[in-house]
């Protein structure tokens, strides 16, 4: 990543290879805007994503389409992209009047840089290694640059996980199993100094977590449980995050068709996301206790597979029907919520999961859903996405849908009756593993959406996005506040 600087002298005066300019909308007469008449030529405007790259003069000028967060994120990131593979060492941008704007183009420097060649033979090199920010817009220098280099310096320890969560999800399948996330996951919580305990399937199988076993079995790769403890002296509140880790979900016996199963290594986006942010949370010092819990499994087919017509038992005594060996995310998470409520009291339960592909139908693939019992925790979810830069939208419960997952022979069952609402009677699913006293303090997020880019957008790559990583610790750091 390249190192970004703040600077309180005026761009004009700060020398660089290069320079990233904005141009918000049709207005190029801004004093920034050096080549006015070569862009006229070309009929530039700023529309997002639009990106005139002047390699003779050494400007980039990238696209706003209105000044907001949103759309300084997205051109300070196709600035990166666009040069970040050019022989250049330096560049240098002027940041905006406000923070939130600032904050979203050091934001955008930042992700952008991100690149996943582990399987390239002839990976290619970025020689970028400065960018120059300048504060010249302000107009109290002197307090904001001090406001801007703790910005980046949260920016710079939260991007680093961040692209942690996408090198874990972007590993193939045959590279990360349930053993490797686990030894990945000691690594991460070794760094970090955070502690982290690996459990294996003989444990599963005696603490009679039926459901979770039943899903990991069929696989030579044996499912792990991954329990990391991030335990503050100054801790404020005290928080579970729960991640779905499927390093692979063929569907089981009900197998997927072969378009369906392909990204399908990002099934452990959740579980990623959670190991992320726990480690990132310790770096930042965040005053909150955090218990994080992963379910490791590979969702495959052999003779020892679990099948549809099955009845599980889930580490707390309710049978479970399966009907469908592909909705396989909420029976590990059941048993996860299970022992996640079995560590402690807690003020807040979590879950993040790429659960369900009707998420994606009714939200669209930039949107995650959050569910739950309580609006103010719901909301103050909604909130802290829109900060960190991600889409969220609630999904309401209700009565009716909930009758859908009965079941004849056990006490629910895995998939609903109905074709429609599926993000939502998941969601009601894994409710029957929150305790009674637990309701309103459980959200769960279905990140199944933005978790893996097919094709680029906003300021994310192809590949693993990291969803749910910046978001959540975003309400992590907006706790404190709440104390
Ligand atoms: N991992 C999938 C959900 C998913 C789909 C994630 C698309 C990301 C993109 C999950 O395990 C699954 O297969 N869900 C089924 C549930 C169905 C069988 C009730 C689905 O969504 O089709
Ligand atoms: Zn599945
Ligand atoms: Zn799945």
């Amino acid at each position: 990543m390249p190192k970004i600087v703040v600077m309180s002298e005026k761009i004009s005066d700060i020398k660089t290879d290069f320079e990233i300019i904005f141009v918000v909308g049709k207005n190029l007469d801004h004093k920034f805007v050096r080549s006015k008449e070569l862009l006229q030529k070309m009929d530039f405007e700023g529309a997002d994503e639009s990106v005139c790259l002047l390699v003779e003069k050494g400007e980039i000028y990238v696209g706003v389409e209105k000044p907001d967060s949103e759309s300084f994120r997205i051109a300070s990131s196709q600035a990166i992209r666009a040069i970040k593979n050019l022989k250049i060492k330096t560049a240098k941008v002027a940041l905006c009047e406000n923070l939130e704007n600032s904050r979203a183009i050091i934001e955008g420097l930042m992700l952008a840089s991100y690149e996943f060649d582990k399987y390239k033979s002839k990976p290619k090199k970025c020689e970028l290694e400065n960018i120059l920010i300048s504060t010249e817009t302000y107009s109290d220098q002197v307090a904001n640059k001090n406001e801007i280099e703790a910005l980046i310096s949260y920016t710079e320890i939260a991007t680093k996980y961040l692209f942690i969560a996408r090198d874990l999800v972007n590993t193939t399948p045959n590279d990360m199993t349930p053993q490797t996330l686990a030894d990945e996951a000691s690594k991460i919580a070794k760094d970090a100094g955070v502690e982290c305990k690996i459990y294996d399937e003989k444990y599963l199988s005696d603490q009679k977590m039926g459901a979770f076993y039943a899903v990991g079995k069929a696989s030579t790769n044996q499912p792990r449980l991954i329990h990391l403890s991030y335990k503050p002296k100054n801790a404020v509140k005290k928080v579970a995050l729960v991640g779905k880790g499927l390093t692979y979900d063929s569907g089981g016996l009900s197998l997927k068709p072969s378009d369906y199963m392909t990204t399908m290594k990002a099934d452990m986006s959740g579980g990623a996301a959670v190991l992320a942010i726990i480690a990132a949370a310790k770096e930042l010092d965040l005053p909150v206790e955090i218990e994080a819990v992963v379910g490791a499994a590979e969702n495959m087919v052999s003779g020892s597979s679990y099948k549809p017509d099955d009845v599980l038992v889930a580490k707390n005594g309710k049978t479970i029907e399966v009907k469908n060996t592909d909705a396989e995310g909420r029976l590990v998470l059941a048993d996860c919520l299970c022992f996640a409520q079995e560590l402690g009291e807690f003020d807040y339960i979590v879950d993040l999961a790429t659960l369900t592909g009707a998420c994606v139908v009714a939200l669209g693939e930039y949107t995650s859903g959050v569910m739950g019992f309580d609006d103010g925790l719901k909301h103050s979810l909604i909130r802290s996405a829109k900060k960190s830069g991600e889409l969220a939208s609630t999904l309401p419960f209700n009565r009716h849908l909930k009758k859908l997952i009965k079941s004849e022979i056990a006490d629910v069952c895995n998939i609903s009756s109905s074709r429609y609402g599926g993000a939502i009677t998941a969601a009601m699913f894994l409710a029957e593993f929150v305790e009674e006293k637990n309701r309103k303090k459980w959200a769960h997020l279905d990140i199944a959406g933005p978790a893996f880019v097919e094709k680029s957008w906003g300021s994310n790559p192809f590949g693993a996005s990291g969803a749910g990583v910046l978001w959540v610790l975003e309400w992590l750091k907006e706790l404190k506040n709440v104390a």
